[in-house]
């Protein structure tokens, strides 16, 4: 069954170029982490602007499973989390959600704190690469934790409580700076962590728990001090907007000739893609109209030309900006350069680009920039992309969440009728996709 074809569907006549409006919500990688920060309050907690896609309902079951009430508030998209009998769940029903999401590591110090005791399922997510948590169970035990690998996960626990530690990561992790945040605001005394992550969505979860009473310092040069507190109480928030969904639909207008309002999209988080944007021949405008403002994207007219990119940790070109903006730059004149430093493994959907007539071709070197972790290591992680190529129809299986919205784009972009399978994929981080693709004039549906 493991080749099996999916039997989610969506049938794209593509050639015709995006038009329209769109908005986009509070970012999913901050909701999921902010919704498990809510389990280290006293107190309920309350976030503003959360989209329904799959991934926020996979951290809502696994909250509930551990006594957290999730409820809906009286807007659209608010969601309350009272953390009052915060409990231990059965591990089997934690287990059903292993290898939907990578979120259930991040429990680890809350539930640490509320319960002296953690189990964490064996962890998927996307398939880009192997994915490690060394970063994660290094600075855990760093904390004073136990980890003991077990037959269906790891389990976890703080004989003698956790107390502030001296960290350095040897890449700057969003996932491991996230765990040493949420281990560090309620463990005793300080901690300092050096080669941190420093993307918008973990300033702004500092932000959710800097509300909640934490003491947290973000000093220059990726190093963050946090000083233990006793206790946090609840938060309330509005999260940052998705920049990477906003990227996704920047991208698909640019490769569909297309015009399309990014409303909620904002410029600070976005400035090097913005960038890359212009390099290539794409146009955007900014409105900052209070509550209504965005980034009108668009492509102006003659051709986008080539360029030479290399995704990097903030404030570098996001690794889930890659995809979508590689689909456009099959249609710059020339030759583009890619070289993916993030993840070693995150190239394999171009394959499907070049089924539907696209020249990529994929390199172990460090191609057109500084080497980085994968060079000697035999992994495929740049590419150059010819172009301008015309793109026509295909059959294509989604590999994972933003390669997956890249075969969209191509499909979008391509003469004829593409069968996108596998396409529940897409709502674990687009919400509402089919409606918002409708809104934007796309020739799209479901099928069978
Ligand atoms: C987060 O993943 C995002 N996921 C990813 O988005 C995003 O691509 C990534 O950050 C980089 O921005 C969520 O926020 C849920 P990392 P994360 O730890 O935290 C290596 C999406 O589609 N590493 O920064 O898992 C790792 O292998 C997803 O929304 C270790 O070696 O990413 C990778 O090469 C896809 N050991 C690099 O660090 C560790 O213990 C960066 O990973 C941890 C990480």
């Amino acid at each position: 069954m493991e080749n099996a074809v999916p039997r989610d569907v969506l049938v794209v006549h593509g050639g015709a170029p995006l038009q329209g409006q769109i908005r986009v919500r509070g970012a999913k990688n901050l909701i999921s982490k902010a919704m498990v920060a809510a389990v280290l309050g006293d107190s309920p907690s309350r976030l503003y602007d959360v989209p329904g896609i799959r991934d926020v309902e996979v951290v809502t079951g696994l909250l509930e499973l551990h006594g957290v009430r999730v409820s809906k508030g009286a807007t659209d998209g608010e969601l309350i989390f009272d953390p009052a009998n915060v409990e231990a769940a059965n591990v089997d029903e934690i287990n059903v959600h292993a290898g939907s999401s990578r979120i259930p590591i991040l429990f680890c110090g809350p539930l640490l704190h509320r319960l002296g005791h953690a189990f964490i399922p064996d962890l998927g997510g996307c398939n880009i690469g192997g994915r490690p948590i060394d970063f994660h169970i290094q600075s855990l035990r760093e904390f004073g934790a136990v980890v003991d690998k077990g037959e269906k996960g790891m389990e976890i626990s703080a004989p003698n409580g956790l107390h502030g530690a001296k960290l350095q990561l040897p890449y700057p992790s969003v996932g491991a700076t996230e765990q040493i945040l949420l281990t560090a605001v309620r463990a005793e005394g300080v901690t300092e962590l050096r080669n941190a992550a420093v993307e918008p969505e973990i300033i702004d979860l500092i932000c959710v728990l800097q509300k909640m009473g934490a003491i947290i310092k973000v000093h220059t040069d990726r190093v963050i001090e946090i000083q233990g507190v006793s206790s946090l109480s609840g938060y309330s928030h509005r999260p940052i907007p998705d920049r990477i969904e906003a990227a996704s639909w920047a991208a698909a207008a640019l490769a569909t000739h297309g015009d399309v309002f990014v409303r909620g999209a904002r410029q600070a988080d976005m400035m090097t893609f913005l960038n890359t944007y212009t390099s290539v021949g794409g146009a955007f405008e900014i409105d900052d109209t209070p509550g209504h403002g965005g980034i009108r994207f668009w492509h102006p007219g003659g051709e986008l030309k080539a360029v030479a990119l290399e995704t990097d940790v903030h404030p570098g070109f996001m690794t889930d900006w890659q995809q979508p903006m590689v689909v456009a730059l099959t249609q710059a004149r020339g030759l583009s350069i890619v070289h993916e430093t993030v993840y070693e493994s995150r190239l394999g959907y171009t394959a499907a680009l070049n089924q539907m007539g696209a020249t990529i071709q994929t390199y172990r070197e460090c191609l057109g920039g500084t080497p980085c972790r994968f060079g000697r290591r035999n992994f495929m992680h740049s590419a150059v992309i010819a172009g301008p190529s015309k793109l026509h129809a295909a059959d294509l299986v989604i590999p994972d969440l933003r390669a997956g919205f890249s075969h969209l784009i191509a499909a979008l972009a391509a003469e004829g009728t593409s069968r996108v399978y596998g396409i529940n994929l897409i709502h674990r981080g687009y919400e509402d996709f089919e409606a918002k693709l409708a809104a934007l004039g796309a020739n799209a549906e479901m099928g069978s």
